[in-house]
């Protein structure tokens, strides 16, 4: 049974059997390859989708359970189809290296930032516990999204 769904602002439908990991639809089938399997079990953060508006690990979540649902990816994350101010502070503080981590990061922040506009140090660190990076160490991630976070504050002023 086929799977209805937005990906990105438009609609999408799937073929897959619903059980299929919705991270394999997107890249498989959509060809949208931003969202990155790693460890397929859920703790990594570096296959983060948001769903709904949710950050959602999309190497456990079925496709079936998307139907109906807005799912946004990195490919979608800007409106404009450049870079977000999350990505370009990532790397222009050298936030980055491998970048299997960035695709994860990117959604969490998003996210994160939202509904947290004026963070501290520690709400930046807890909510990133569900994103491991390997290479960078978090502290120039952190450092990232606390610049991004002064200054959307400064335009808001
Ligand atoms: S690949 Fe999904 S959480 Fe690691
Ligand atoms: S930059 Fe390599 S895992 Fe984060």
């Amino acid at each position: 049974m086929p799977t209805d769904m937005t990906v990105n602002g438009e609609a999408r439908r799937s073929a897959r059997d619903p059980l299929t990991p919705l991270i394999d639809v997107l890249r498989d089938e959509f060809h949208l390859t931003g969202a990155k399997p790693v460890c397929r079990e859920g703790f990594c953060g570096a296959c983060t989708v948001l769903v709904d508006g949710e950050p959602t690990v999309s190497c456990l979540t079925p496709v079936g359970l998307v139907g109906g649902c807005d799912v946004v990816t990195i490919e979608g994350i800007s409106s404009g189809g450049g870079l977000t101010d999350i990505q370009s502070r990532l790397e222009q503080g050298d936030a980055v290296q491998c970048g299997m981590c960035f695709p994860g990061m990117v959604m969490a922040l998003s996210h994160f930032l939202a509904h947290t506009p004026r963070p501290s140090r520690d709400e930046v660190r807890a909510a990133l516990t569900g994103n491991i990076c390997r290479c960078t160490g978090y502290e120039r991630i952190v450092e990232a999204a606390l610049a991004v976070a002064a200054a959307r504050a400064e335009v808001r002023r």
